[in-house]
């Protein structure tokens, strides 16, 4: 037995699992956790596929979360959060634009983000200053062996950029639904100057939610290429931290490099860093580096893991090479080859 996941991952790598199972229900998941042999069968979790490089071979069963359904939690009225909960297979970018059309307030920024609800915690998913766990009331999710259900709130998630509980080697957790706290009054994030200048271009003088979503869309849709049109994960890598001196030390090489404090530290563009070394449009087979965002890999065709993993190196090792600075890699890497 085996079952095809080409289609199941917007990078479009060809992968096949032993088996693989559509999840509409939290029953029927239980029951095939409960039924499942760990000695024998290794359990993989996939939503969107927006996020994960699939190997070709994948060692064990592959489940597929298509669980729907978004309800408001009962008695919060009285002031101006409301909570709302979301099954884990719901698409990402459609729960944003209801909660904008239902006049509620926060997720604007995280516009035409690819992928599944139950997703967007794992990797804390965020754009233009807001993240997910600005928002992120709890998630429910299912132990992979023993079938229990816990909730987790906020602080046990564990949320860091692009990481969390979720996301650690190991983690037994499936996320059955994502309980987020909205707001019923304005108050937007709109100090990143790819937004600020949209905002700007089409003579807003007043932001609503509906305008933010629209320039957010607009943004993004210039920049990153469409996963329904061309394979890809969203960015490569992630943003590197770097302490105050390796920070000061970048920028007497790159001095107009977009620095972010974060925490103690310093974030800085890692699309920038790339971007100097000359590395835009650089290919391998059928991988190449994105002009217009150098932090997205394309699949032009019929790239491979192999291919994607080639280039992904040459990428990380030109930045190495010039600035010193390691590149982590962003999307998680599922099954074993
Ligand atoms: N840049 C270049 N050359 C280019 C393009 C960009 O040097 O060709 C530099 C520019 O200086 C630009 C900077 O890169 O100011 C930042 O670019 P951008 O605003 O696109 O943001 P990013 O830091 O590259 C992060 C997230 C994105 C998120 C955007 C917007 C990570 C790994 N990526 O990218 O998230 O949408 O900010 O907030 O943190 C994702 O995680 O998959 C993702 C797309």
């Amino acid at each position: 037995m085996s079952f095809d996941l080409s289609h199941y991952n917007t990078l479009g790598l060809s992968a096949v699992a032993n088996a693989g199972h559509i999840i509409t229900d939290e029953k029927s998941l239980r029951k095939i956790l409960l039924r499942s042999d760990y000695s024998s069968q290794a359990t993989w979790i996939l939503g969107g596929g927006s996020n994960v490089i699939l190997g070709p071979k994948i060692d064990g069963q592959v489940l597929l979360i298509k669980t729907r359904g978004v309800s408001f939690v009962p008695g919060n009225k009285g002031n101006d959060l409301v909570l709302l909960t979301i099954s884990a297979g719901e698409n990402w970018h459609q729960l944003v634009r209801y909660t904008v059309a239902q006049g509620l307030y926060g997720l604007e920024n995280l516009a035409l983000i690819p992928g599944s609800v139950g997703a967007a915690p794992v990797q804390n998913i965020g754009a233009y200053g807001v993240e997910i766990s600005d928002l992120l009331h709890s998630v429910r999710a299912m132990h992979i062996q023993s079938g229990e259900i816990e909730r987790f709130d906020n602080e046990r998630c564990g949320f860091a950029y692009r990481d969390s509980v979720f996301k650690r080697v190991g983690s037994p957790w499936i996320i059955l639904d994502v309980t987020l706290g909205l707001s019923t009054t304005p108050h937007f994030e709109v100090s990143y100057p790819d937004v600020a200048e949209e905002l700007k271009k089409r003579g807003t003088t007043q932001v609503s939610g509906a305008k933010l979503l629209q320039s957010v869309i607009s943004v993004r849709r210039r920049k990153m290429p469409d996963v329904r049109d061309i394979g890809n994960a969203g960015s490569f890598f992630k943003n590197p931290l770097l302490d105050n001196s390796k920070m000061q030390d970048t920028l007497t090489q790159i001095p107009d490099m977009p620095v972010y404090p974060h925490g103690q530290k310093f974030k800085v563009s890692a699309a920038r860093l790339i971007d100097v070394c000359g590395m835009k449009g650089t290919k391998v087979g059928g991988f190449e580096v994105w002009q217009r965002q150098p932090l997205v890999l394309v699949n032009r065709g019929e790239g491979t893991f192999e291919q994607l993993m080639e280039l992904s190196e040459k990428i990380q090792n030109a930045v190495m090479d010039r600035f010193g600075i390691a590149l982590e890699r962003e999307p998680g890497l599922l099954g074993s080859r």
